[in-house]
């Protein structure tokens, strides 16, 4: 990720654009949602960029998902669109 002298962010040449709902949301399963709805909606854009820290801190931690980590591929993916600006 590249930032020019305006602050604004460009993906570096050939990484492509990370955006919630083409990427982000596909990583959320439906037993996902369903089981944490009572505290955030996990298909909600909003919702998630609201709760990221708190995201990041479980997917660190490993405690959730709840059966079982995510692959270091699906929290890079995580991490480029925390960087790249967290497009819907
Ligand atoms: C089938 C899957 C899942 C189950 C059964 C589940 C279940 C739970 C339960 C019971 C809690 C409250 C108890 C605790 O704090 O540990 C919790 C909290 C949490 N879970 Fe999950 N979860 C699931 C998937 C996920 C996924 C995929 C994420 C994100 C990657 C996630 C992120 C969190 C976060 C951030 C909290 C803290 C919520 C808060 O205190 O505001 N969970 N989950």
């Amino acid at each position: 990720m590249a930032t020019d002298d305006s602050g604004t962010r460009t993906p570096s040449p050939g990484q492509p654009i990370v955006g919630f709902a083409a990427d982000i949301r596909p990583l959320f399963r439906e037993t996902d949602r369903d089981s944490m709805e009572t505290y955030f909606d996990l298909w909600s854009y909003r919702d998630v960029v609201d709760n990221l820290d708190a995201i990041r801190d479980r997917l660190d931690a490993g405690s959730m998902p709840c059966d079982g980590p995510w692959s270091p591929q699906q929290i890079d993916l995580l991490d480029r669109w925390r960087d790249g600006g967290m497009l819907p």
